[in-house]
């Protein structure tokens, strides 16, 4: 079998700038209490009605197919994650294949929805498909628009102040190099804690999972032999029960278990130790995570990329986003052992290595 390798890698961040000290006009929150607890300074917020998730991720992908050396019309399959897409239906991968205008080769398009660690896996899903020789330009697309969905009252400080707006992208390629390529991914997921890190209306749940678990919330359901105003409910607009949730240091505390448990097991597939990693990208997640992971693998600075300080948390974005900054800083050279990590909602983890 063949391997696959990044051939060409881009990022795009929109250009709007919101400091800490700008959402402290809207929300009662501070920017040191940002700084402290998560490292973010700043993020990016996307122009209102003129970019979305797909057109950034059709301007990533401009940028790593022309470093591919290939046309976007030469692409042959699309994978495409996020967790803030244009519409509910259809995906972003479809709006992305028109954005490029390359819908005249009506190529497949797939949405990966595994928010934090959809890269990783989405980047697996294209090694599958490459190295068995199905397709020759696999496009995967990272690409979040969070500012246009997030609470931005005080109720929602705790998870609006981490979030920004920007989309990476890579196209895999075969390779004959033995020595070069992905050498392997590990993707795992437990849908116990499904809630601590949820967006979770609209949606057709109708609230089983709540009764399941033993909770009764009201979502402001109509009389149960009626249909309609499930998905989105009066009660949901008027008390804001549209936006993300996060148990904050519940997911904080799954995060630094589980990032070091998913390296550790592509290490040791590899026969690699952590001091082999020359690059390793962290999803980023907050920048406290990223340090406690570079602690207990026992890492340098210079072997851990973060950029979670400028762009704040892009979520499905945030791994090829800093990828592609390391390899334009010159971090990321031909012969580097690279790792990618992440975690993220569901729970879902995972984590590829990668010989550049
Ligand atoms: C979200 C996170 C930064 C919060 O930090 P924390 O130290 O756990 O803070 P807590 O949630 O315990 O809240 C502490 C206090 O700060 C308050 N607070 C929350 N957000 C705030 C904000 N933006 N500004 C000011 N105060 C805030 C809380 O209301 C709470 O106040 P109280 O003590 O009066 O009740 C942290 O838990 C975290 O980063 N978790 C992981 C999140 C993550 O990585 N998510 C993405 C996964 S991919």
């Amino acid at each position: 079998m063949k391997r696959s390798k990044i051939a060409g890698i881009g990022y795009y961040v929109p250009e709007r700038i919101v400091t800490n000290n700008e959402l402290t006009a809207v929300m009662d929150t501070t920017d040191e209490w940002i700084q402290e607890r998560t490292g973010i300074l700043e993020r990016r917020y996307g122009k209102k009605h003129q970019e979305t998730t797909s057109s950034m991720g059709a301007a990533a992908t401009r940028i790593a197919c022309e470093r591919a050396g290939i046309a976007p019309e030469e692409i042959d399959f699309i994978i495409f994650a996020t967790l803030s897409p244009d519409y509910y239906f259809p995906g972003c991968g479809v709006l992305l294949q028109r954005e490029l205008g390359i819908t005249h080769k009506e190529v497949g398009a797939l949405d990966v929805r595994n928010q934090c660690s959809g890269f990783v896996y989405a980047l697996s899903i294209a090694d599958q498909f490459v190295k068995t020789g199905m397709y020759k330009n696999v496009l995967v697309v990272g690409s979040e628009m969070h500012s246009m969905g997030l609470d931005f009252s005080t109720r929602g400080r705790n998870v609006t102040v981490i979030f920004g707006d920007g989309a990476g992208a890579v196209i895999i390629q075969p390779t004959d190099d033995p020595h070069r390529g992905i050498l392997t991914s590990k993707l795992h997921s437990n849908g116990t804690y499904a809630e601590k890190l949820a967006f979770i209306n609209p949606g057709s749940h109708g609230g089983y999972h709540f009764k399941k678990l033993g909770e009764e919330v009201d979502f402001g359901y109509p009389p149960d032999d009626t249909y309609g105003e499930i998905f989105l409910t009066p009660k949901m607009k008027d008390e804001g029960l549209y936006y993300p949730n996060m148990e904050g240091q519940f997911v904080f505390k799954m995060a630094v278990q589980k990032f070091p448990e998913v390296i550790h097991e592509a290490l040791n597939e590899a026969g690699l130790k952590p001091s082999d990693i020359n690059m390793l990208i962290p999803h980023q997640a907050n920048l406290r995570i990223s340090q406690f992971v570079q602690k207990i693998l026992g890492l340098r600075d210079d072997q851990v990329w973060n950029n979670i300080q400028k762009f704040g948390n892009t979520t499905a974005a945030s791994v090829p986003i800093a990828l592609c900054e390391a390899y334009e800083a010159g971090r990321v050279k031909e012969g580097d052992l690279v790792c990618l990590a992440a975690f993220g909602s569901g729970f879902t983890w995972a984590s590829a290595l990668i010989r550049w």
